[in-house]
């Protein structure tokens, strides 16, 4: 086994692997095929014994979540579980350019999570975070908060986080209540950087997403358009981005997913990156390349130099 560095996550105390597995690209819908039961079973094992012991998912992730309980629940002890609420516990049909619509009740929270515990065939989640980065005043004005640590206090959760992302983020740090955050971040997506080194300074966990910038650096650009229309704008200004910017001398060797990867990794307030794969290939890359860690500290400071802070986009999704 690939020994991956490990970080622990905040204020929950977990002692998680930095690279993660997110599980969305197992959803089977939209543009996302399905994977046999059998291609699942070898994936899913495969990230549990190859050392990650943190794994993403929602109910918003297709059949990702009933595949992790088919293949998983056996070795339930060797990985943490995290989850998501707010999401539709029915199948929804949206058209490809809508997002599903979200509903933070106590009634669907509740609901949500229970229906995890059913499909992910456990009777605890690690973690259950709010999705889509509800406001401050969407979550308290209907005690969504109060009713997720209800059901911490049955036992059913043991941490709470939230999915949060501009203009929200600032404040969901700032509420206190939270034992961690996700958030989309990257070389070509650092505008949650700041806000990141808050939250670690809060001792809140960092989870990242988007951490090899989905891919779309390294893949033909033509794939965007596959993308649901509201992601498209961010996905090509990161892509320019990336474009307009001299890596040659940086890459010394490594692949761009490789120096995308390494890059998330040298982060220091960020604890686990949730890299998804429905490939068993790029899974075992990613292993072998957060197993070599952080880049050079050298190289990681010239990268930050070449690329913005806070890239003009203001496409945060
Ligand atoms: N909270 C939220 O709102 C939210 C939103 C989106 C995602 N997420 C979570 O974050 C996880 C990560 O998703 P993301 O959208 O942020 O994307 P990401 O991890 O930056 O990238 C995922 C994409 O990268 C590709 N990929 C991974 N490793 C690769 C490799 N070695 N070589 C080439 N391609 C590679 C995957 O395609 P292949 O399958 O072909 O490898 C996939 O299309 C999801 O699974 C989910 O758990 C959360």
């Amino acid at each position: 086994m690939n020994s991956l560095p490990k970080s622990i996550l905040g204020r929950s105390g977990l002692d998680v692997s930095k690279l993660g597995f997110g599980s969305m690209e197992l959803r089977g819908t939209d543009h996302f095929p399905r994977l046999t039961s059998r291609q699942a079973g070898t994936l899913l094992n495969a990230v549990v014994d190859n050392g990650i012991n943190f794994i993403d998912t929602s109910p918003d992730y297709g059949y990702a979540e009933i595949l992790l309980g088919e293949h998983l629940a056996q070795r339930r002890s060797e990985f943490f579980l995290a989850s998501k609420c707010g999401c539709p516990i029915e199948d929804v049909e949206v058209p490809h350019d809508r997002r599903k619509p979200h509903d933070f009740s106590c009634g669907n929270v509740r609901a949500g999570v229970e229906q995890s515990l059913r499909r992910l065939r456990t009777d605890y989640l690690d973690l259950v975070q709010f999705h889509l980065s509800p406001s401050r005043t969407e979550l308290t004005s209907q005690d969504s908060i109060a009713e997720l640590l209800k059901l911490k206090d049955e036992g059913k959760l043991r941490f709470i986080g939230i999915s949060g992302t501009l203009p929200h983020l600032a404040d969901h740090i700032a509420m206190q209540v939270f034992d961690v955050i996700q958030t989309p971040y990257s070389l070509v997506e650092r505008d949650h950087e700041e806000l990141m080194h808050q939250a670690a300074l809060n001792n809140i966990g960092v989870i990242i997403r988007g951490g090899v910038a989905r891919a779309v650096m390294v893949k033909d650009a033509a794939l965007i358009n596959d993308y649901p229309a509201f992601l498209q704008p961010g996905f090509r200004a990161r892509r320019q981005l990336w474009q307009q910017t001299r890596v040659e001398d940086l890459l010394q060797g490594m692949t761009v997913m490789e120096f995308m990867l390494r890059f998330t990794l040298s982060n220091p307030d960020m604890n686990t990156t949730i890299v998804g794969t429905a490939n068993p290939e790029h899974l075992l890359a990613n292993v072998k390349v957060a197993a070599r860690g952080a880049l050079p500290a050298d190289i990681y400071a010239e990268a930050c130099q070449r690329f913005p802070k806070s890239p003009a986009t203001g496409l945060v999704v």
